[in-house]
């Protein structure tokens, strides 16, 4: 793919951006770049580039407006202690929003062309990424969006790709401790045949009066049930969860209706390293209940690229609790081995780290 490139004339200066870098919060300051391409059914991918950062002119009745036709992904850059700069497993991002792609009747964006869109960004925008202490990064949204001027309701003719990026610290205030978690029993996130595997915007509108309810009721996160039977854990609004039990296996929930979380896999493989079997199946809400009142289960936690690893605690529901499980260990050796490669302080022995810079 070729990339023309136009460097913004007024990038933040260095004293604003070393104030922001400091303490950047989760999506809260863009870079200076953006990078954008679109596609037609006669050109395929074209107009790829790189230019100054800012607001979009949308005609009022553009698809996605009305429609949501509308994938993302979400990936971070690491920069190492070197200087160098890195992303974690770039190929994955691009080949689950090909998935997505698939699902919301998108054309495909090629693996490559996707990769090579964040590296150009992520290196046009490099004294964005932050120094890694205190685990910052810089957080990397690719999304597609349906961009045909046509209010009729069929797959848009024109689709726009775009990637922005935000410096990014701990994304739960207060940083690494556990988060309590509100079950719904009233909303689902997805339905056999649904769009819960795909990374897409209308699954994350659904889940905002979910989330609205856990907030007022204290909790941090919500977690999702399956919505045929009411009964199996899914997850949280944008994490998936693993169960550890005393006799040292984890379970998590099989994919389908869930989100295929990269971290997820990814920490199938690390515990595997570390010698746990992680199994995936369906698991029931009473099996949670059931398994921390009798230290059964011994840790819980959840996990995505803005959360990381996450160990989670109480769970409250409409007229009941179940207590944090006792430990956090396992997940804290889990979540220091998969930053530990993330940031380069460790060998990388499954190769998933990518150089950018
Ligand atoms: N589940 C949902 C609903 C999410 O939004 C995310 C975040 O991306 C995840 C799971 C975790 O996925 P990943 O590890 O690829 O970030
Ligand atoms: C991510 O972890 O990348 C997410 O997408 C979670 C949330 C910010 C939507």
């Amino acid at each position: 793919m070729e990339i023309s490139t136009t460097s913004s004339s007024a990038p933040v200066s260095d004293e604003r951006l070393a104030e922001i870098l400091a303490n950047p919060g989760f999506g809260q300051f863009f870079t200076d770049h953006m990078f954008t391409a679109e596609w037609t059914p006669d050109a395929g991918w074209h107009a790829a580039r790189i230019e100054p950062y800012g607001p979009l002119a949308l005609d009022p009745a553009t698809a996605v407006l009305h429609y949501a036709q509308e994938t993302f992904e979400g990936m971070k850059a690491y920069r190492h202690d070197d200087g160098s700069i890195w992303s974690f497993r770039p190929e994955e991002n691009a080949a689950r929003m090909v998935r997505s792609s698939h699902r919301l009747a998108f054309p495909e964006l090629p693996v490559d062309d996707f990769v090579q869109a964040v590296d150009a960004l992520v290196a046009a925008d490099q004294r964005w990424v932050p120094d890694p202490a205190g685990e910052k990064s810089l957080y990397v949204r690719p999304f597609m969006i349906a961009t045909e001027v046509f209010l009729g309701v069929r797959p848009s003719q024109h689709v726009t790709f775009m990637v922005i990026a935000s410096p990014a610290g701990a994304y739960f205030k207060g940083g690494v401790k556990p988060v309590t978690l509100w079950l719904t029993e009233e909303y689902t996130r997805a339905g056999r045949g649904g769009m819960g595997a795909a990374k897409t915007g209308g699954n994350y509108a659904s889940s905002l009066v979910a989330q609205q309810e856990a907030t007022g009721h204290g909790c941090d996160q919500v977690v999702f049930l399956d919505a045929q039977h009411g009964r199996y854990v899914e997850e949280l609004g944008g994490m998936n969860m693993y169960f550890v039990h005393d006799d040292g296996t984890i379970v998590t929930p099989e994919t389908g209706t869930i989100l295929e979380g990269i971290t997820r896999s990814s920490i199938i493989e690390l515990a595997g390293k570390l010698g746990h079997q992680v199994e995936e199946r369906r698991f029931s809400i009473d099996e949670w209940r059931e398994g921390v009142a009798s230290g059964r289960i011994t840790e819980i936690f959840a996990c995505g690229t803005a959360a990381v690893v996450t160990p989670v605690g109480e769970l409250k529901w409409d007229g009941g609790s179940a207590p944090a499980p006792a430990s956090t260990d396992l997940t804290m050796r889990i979540r220091q081995a998969l930053v530990d490669i993330q940031y380069g302080r460790a060998e990388d022995p499954f190769g998933w780290m990518h150089r950018i810079v």
